[in-house]
């Protein structure tokens, strides 16, 4: 048995979920950090539509969503710990902003967002005319984001077609069924998405992204780095401080049991550049303490480790 094996994952073949339950409670929890985030008083980015999507789903995850992070208490160390859980989502979603700006000014118009979760990207980013934004999740967690934001006269900036699909099923059937064209080049993103399927049907989706994508088309991958010698240390840290979450919120839900931990999961570089990628990473931290939002040395161990990712299909 590794150390990764110690917490069992309740993941289950064909398992679904509504946006608390499971998986789909995980698309709040970052949608929070963004509110946190744009509450600040230097944004690095502003997702103006976080904070209702996240506190319409109840008052415990409206506190989660607050600014003061008032349900911290004066656990000092769990106020850092939560400032740099945000920093984090703050610069990931900057990377991934970025990388959409600089695709759509190289002429693409088509979006793909697998595991859109609460992703309100389609509604706040400067797409060109023409653009489509293809959302790709479950069915009730792309409803209750729809309905949401409708409810609250929220208007999308580009086409934006939700595509209610599970992406371990046939969802390149069920995106062309909404319109997509693959012989244009598209812009992929898959962000906060990889742990949560398996290595199997990881391998899969970065091949039919591979298979459906025209030359010029680009990717960008959150990657995490699940086999770090310090991984169970750091996880251990994480996983009390996410209990102390847990019970001063009082949300039933233990995110390390949604993930896969294998270590047997193809890293994301290598594929992508075996098949044909061009591929630019960054580590996390490098990305963080580029844009001043370091992570504290104390904090190392307990802060996830990855590599954000963009990548252009340079043969196919
Ligand atoms: C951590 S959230 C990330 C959401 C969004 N990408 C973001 O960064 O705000 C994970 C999302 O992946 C979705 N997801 C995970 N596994 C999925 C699957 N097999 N099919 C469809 N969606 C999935 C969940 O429903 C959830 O919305």
């Amino acid at each position: 048995m590794t150390d990764l094996d110690q917490v069992r994952s309740v993941r289950t073949e064909g398992d679904s979920w509504s946006i608390t339950e499971s998986v789909g409670a995980t698309a709040l929890s970052v949608a929070a950090a963004r509110a946190v985030e744009t509450a600040a008083e230097q944004p690095l980015i502003r997702d103006q539509f976080a904070y209702l999507l996240v506190s319409s789903a109840g008052p415990a995850w409206a506190r989660l969503a607050s600014a003061d992070l008032e349900w911290i208490g004066d656990d000092e160390h769990g106020r850092r710990a939560h400032r740099v859980t945000c920093d984090y989502q703050a610069v990931r979603t900057h990377f991934f902003d970025e990388y959409f700006a600089a695709a759509v000014r190289s002429g693409i118009r088509q979006v793909v967002i697998l595991a859109a979760g609460l992703d309100s990207r389609a509604y706040r980013l400067d797409w060109p005319t023409g653009t489509t934004v293809y959302e790709i999740d479950q069915p009730k967690v792309l409803e209750y984001k729809s309905s949401t934001l409708q409810a609250h006269g929220a208007v999308p900036m580009a086409t934006r077609r939700p595509v209610a699909v599970d992406l371990r099923d046939d969802w390149p059937t069920a995106l062309a069924a909404a319109g997509f064209d693959r012989t244009q080049p598209t812009a992929w993103l898959a962000e906060g998405l990889l742990p949560y399927l398996p290595p199997d049907a990881q391998d899969r989706l970065f091949a039919k992204v591979t298979d459906l994508s025209a030359l010029g088309s680009q990717v960008a991958v959150e990657a995490f780095s699940l086999a770090a010698p310090v991984s169970e240390r750091r996880r251990a840290a994480r996983r009390a401080r996410w209990a102390r979450v847990r019970e001063r919120l009082g949300l039933d839900i233990n995110f390390e049991t949604l993930t896969y931990n294998d270590t047997s999961r193809a890293d994301a570089v290598q594929w992508l550049t075996d098949h044909g990628w061009q591929v630019h990473a960054v580590s996390n931290a490098d990305e963080m303490a580029r844009l001043g939002r370091p992570i504290p040395g104390d904090l190392v161990e307990e802060t996830v480790s990855s590599r954000l990712l963009r990548a252009r299909l340079v043969a196919n």
